[in-house]
């Protein structure tokens, strides 16, 4: 668990897990954490964001999401509760406009989605090791959406403690004022 500043805890305890424990995820917490992504910002109320998402109980539709994979992801996945893929509208409804905070909107929605699975004692894993061709062509899903990230939801098997060492790139590097690269008074 990081151990700086005063992070929330929802933040603190999230992390990407390749142990799963096979359960299934109840109905309404799987309606929750789309809920908690519909709930997110988005440029314009756009609501970019679209997914598809098949409960390890749906097995045909589960082993088809599983199947877009890469088989390293695949070795761990398989033990989710549920799999899916999220996509994203590339343009504003409003007047057909390309939308360049579309990608951006889809990824505060897999944060909050991400956060409210932590709440519910779940976590969630991205995953870009899958076949975003594919899965726009099994889909057919229409040329204005760009096929975002997989991500795999569900209990952790065991204790399931994340990887020790997990660290990040510090502030100072990372937050700037003034001029690029120049570390924001805050950020040491
Ligand atoms: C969009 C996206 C794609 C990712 N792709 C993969 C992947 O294909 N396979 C994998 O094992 N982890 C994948 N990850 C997980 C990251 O490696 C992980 O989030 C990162 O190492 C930080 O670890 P943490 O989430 O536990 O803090 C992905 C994460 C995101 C957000």
């Amino acid at each position: 668990m990081p151990d700086t500043h005063q992070l929330n805890d929802l933040i603190a305890r999230r992390w990407s897990p390749r142990s799963y424990n096979g359960r299934e995820i109840e109905t309404w917490k799987l309606r929750t954490l789309f809920d908690a992504a519909i709930w997110a910002a988005s440029c314009f109320g756009e609501e970019p964001w679209r997914y598809i998402c098949a409960p390890r109980t749906d097995k045909e539709q589960f082993d088809r999401l599983l199947g877009l994979l890469v088989e390293k992801n695949q070795q761990w996945a398989r033990d989710a509760g549920a799999l899916a893929i999220s996509v994203a509208k590339k343009t504003f409804t409003h007047n057909n406009a390309p939308n360049r905070f579309a990608v951006h909107d889809i990824g505060t929605a897999f944060g909050q989605l991400s956060l409210q699975a932590v709440a519910l004692g779940l976590q969630v894993h991205g995953m870009g090791g899958f076949d975003a061709a594919r899965t726009r062509a099994e889909f057919a899903i229409p040329g204005d959406f760009e096929v975002g990230a997989a991500f795999a939801i569900g209990y952790l098997d065991g204790d399931g403690v994340p990887p020790a060492g997990r660290k990040r790139r510090p502030l100072s590097e990372t937050v700037f004022t003034g001029a690029w690269g120049s570390p924001a008074s805050f950020a040491p």
